[in-house]
């Protein structure tokens, strides 16, 4: 009998146990509740995201999408558009353009530790992850400092527990509101164009790329939340981890090279990402279990993170880890376009900010999660250093 409650506070605060369950006993289960089938074994997570003719994300890949994004986004259309389109969005992510970033992500880290060089606690979320995030976000997007404090406002309701945890992501009006401000921006870059993703995508289209303003508006709405929800969950994680394990933060203090190595085995370990929707379209087996033609499938690619049937000892977080394949990022069509940006990024704010903060200390019994089926972050967390 399976006892799968993710709103229950013991499966908010450590989902590992119920995955682990789920794998030994049901890797392909469906939720009485919610009808939704979950899959849960690395073996059934790398065959949903390559097999996307029957596990498809033409209704979206969230658990409940919204019909301003569904057929428009990277995450909501299958191949062969996909690719078409993915190749396109892919030249506004590129190595170069992050790099590019990277002095104005400095200045802001620099402005954030000057700020906080007086205090000795604060809030890791409020205080250090959102303003460098959330700078560097509107840096790509080439947004004012008005547009980007805007940006951060629409996006705050993202994961809102109001329809419990396996409910919508945002409000469907705020969905709304999100792309009526992006549409604003992709109109003034029209006027003028600047070194930024909207203006990249406006070039392509201009210079024949098959691509549509809606499908520009969508996916640039794709990359602001996945800079709040994915990277804005995972940096916290991160320091999580490295707090649970203090002897390999100081490794790092010690030897920054060593830092990429820390942030691909968190993302395994403990990753904002839990999970991923797919519409299964025609019948397939799994796992030894029959799935029907129009069913929701959540892949749970935190859970294969940590199958024991192909990750030795994947409980244990270990930055010297020999390297193993994981869903960290996902995999197949739809691997993360943003994982280089945001293993660039944070490598270049974890250098300076792990020696400022040094033995820092997380007050984890004062800190709230979030809860959704979706993703794993605090909501809050403070933090004394
Ligand atoms: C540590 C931070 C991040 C994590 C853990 C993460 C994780 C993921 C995962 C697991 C997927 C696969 C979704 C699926 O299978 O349906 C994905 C897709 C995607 N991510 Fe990320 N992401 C991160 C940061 C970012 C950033 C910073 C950007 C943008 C700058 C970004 C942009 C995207 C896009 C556009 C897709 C859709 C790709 C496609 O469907 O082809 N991500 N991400």
């Amino acid at each position: 009998m399976i006892d799968f409650n993710p709103a229950d506070p013991a499966f908010v605060a450590d989902p590992y146990p119920t995955y682990r369950r789920l794998r030994d006993e049901a890797p392909v289960w469906q939720d009485p509740g919610s009808g939704l089938w979950l899959v849960t074994r690395f073996s059934g997570v790398e065959r949903a995201t390559a097999d996307y003719a029957a596990f498809s994300s033409s209704k979206g890949n969230v658990v409940q999408d919204s019909p301003t994004r569904v057929g428009k986004t990277l995450g909501s259309i299958d191949p062969p558009r996909h690719d078409e389109l993915r190749r396109i969005i892919q030249r506004g992510l590129g190595n170069a353009r992050i790099e590019a970033m990277l002095p104005g992500i400095r200045a802001e880290l620099a402005d954030c530790m000057e700020r906080l060089s007086e205090r000795r606690e604060c809030d890791f979320i409020a205080d250090i992850s959102q303003p460098i995030l959330f700078g560097a976000l509107g840096r790509m997007l080439g947004l004012d400092a008005a547009a980007a404090i805007r940006a951060t406002e629409l996006t705050k309701g993202l994961f809102h527990q109001d329809d419990g945890p396996l409910g919508s992501i945002l409000p469907p009006e705020t969905f709304q509101e999100i792309a009526r401000f992006l549409r604003d921006q992709l109109d003034n870059r029209k006027q003028e164009r600047g070194d930024d993703l909207i203006s990249v995508l406006l070039n392509a289209k201009e210079d024949g790329a098959p691509l549509s303003d809606e499908e520009i508006v969508a996916n640039v709405s794709t990359v602001l939340m996945a800079g709040n929800a994915s990277i804005g969950h995972f940096f916290p994680n991160v320091m999580h981890a490295l707090w649970c394990h203090p002897d390999q933060r100081r490794t790092l203090i010690e030897d920054p090279s060593r830092i990429p190595a820390a942030i691909d085995e968190a993302v395994r370990w403990d990753t904002s990402t839990q999970c991923f929707a797919r519409q299964v379209v025609q019948e397939v087996e799994i796992d030894g279990t029959r799935i029907p033609a129009d069913s929701r499938a959540i892949i749970f690619y935190a859970s294969a993170n940590r199958d024991e049937r192909v990750i030795p000892d994947p409980d244990r977080f270990d930055i010297n880890r020999a390297r193993v394949r994981h869903f960290g990022f996902g995999m197949g069509p739809h691997f993360c376009a943003g994982a280089n940006a945001a293993r660039m990024m944070l490598k270049e704010i974890m250098r300076e900010l792990l020696p400022f903060l040094g033995d820092y200390d997380l007050d984890t019994g004062r800190a709230k999660r979030v809860s959704h089926i979706m993703v794993r972050g605090f909501a809050n967390l403070p933090i004394s250093w």
